[in-house]
């Protein structure tokens, strides 16, 4: 399901955050948007989504509108939102919308826990889990969909190494059964682990949007190259 944005602008409140933003998102692999805090990853993700209209341009899958396409991908926020349930049942929701029979949902909520190390933890209160827990939690809902996309906001900010970890490897497994997958990060180290391509934004600009190899190897805009130096870009 490949996605063309075209000159996408969203504005509110009289300033704009997404600046006639237009590309392409039509390859395999990971698409990691990469930017400061404040660039506007999470404004964008949202409008790929669906979640937010364009006050200008258009977003289309496969032809179709981020609307109706919306339960075709599965989207990993931030801080995941976990029902007041066991962990079991949080995936077992998942199904039950799914319309999977009751008889099958056990054993795809095993297997769904087995697959995110979660295995051990099914009947623990989902919110009582770490914040990586919880966020390979998510991750999980999301795969049970059987999405063709994947679009994750900033999945492990906040999330120790080991955390970070754990969670870098459920993406990469994800996207191994063949889903696309599209994730905000404002960490370097991580878009290099993790980017088969990367869309640079600074300012709701997208300033480069080039295979990882290349932008790593010599990013063109001075903004990227300073964000890749380590410098703080305003
Ligand atoms: N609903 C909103 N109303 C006003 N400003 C917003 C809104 N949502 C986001 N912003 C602003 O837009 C900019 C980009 O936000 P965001 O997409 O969350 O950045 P990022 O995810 O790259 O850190 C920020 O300056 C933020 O404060
Ligand atoms: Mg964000």
């Amino acid at each position: 399901m490949p996605a063309a944005v075209t000159g996408v602008c969203y504005a509110i409140d009289g300033k704009t955050l997404i600046d006639h933003v237009s590309c392409r998102l039509d390859g395999p692999g990971r698409t990691v948007i990469l930017g400061p805090n404040g660039a506007g990853k999470s404004v964008l993700l949202r409008l790929c989504h669906g979640l937010l209209a364009p006050t200008a341009g258009h977003i289309r899958w496969g032809g179709a509108s981020p609307v109706e396409t919306m339960h075709r991908r599965g989207i990993v926020f931030q801080r995941p939102v976990m029902l007041r349930r066991s962990v079991a049942a949080n995936v077992e929701h998942v199904l039950k919308i799914k319309g999977v029979p009751r008889i099958r949902r056990p054993a795809l909520v095993e297997a769904a826990l087995a697959q995110s190390g979660l295995g051990s933890l099914g009947q623990r209160q989902a919110r009582t889990l770490s914040g990586g827990e919880q966020q390979r939690l998510a991750i999980a809902r999301a795969w049970l969909l059987e999405p063709a996309v994947v679009l994750l906001d900033e999945p492990t900010a906040n999330l120790d190494p080991g955390a970070t970890r754990a969670v870098e490897e459920l993406i990469i497994n994800l996207g191994a059964t063949g889903a696309k997958i599209i994730m905000t990060t404002h960490d370097i180290a991580q878009a290099r682990r993790l980017a088969d391509e990367v869309m640079f934004l600074h300012h709701g600009r997208l300033l480069e949007h080039r295979p990882a190899a290349e932008f790593f190897a010599g990013p063109r805009d001075p903004n990227a190259a300073g964000f890749i130096a380590g410098e703080l870009i305003t």
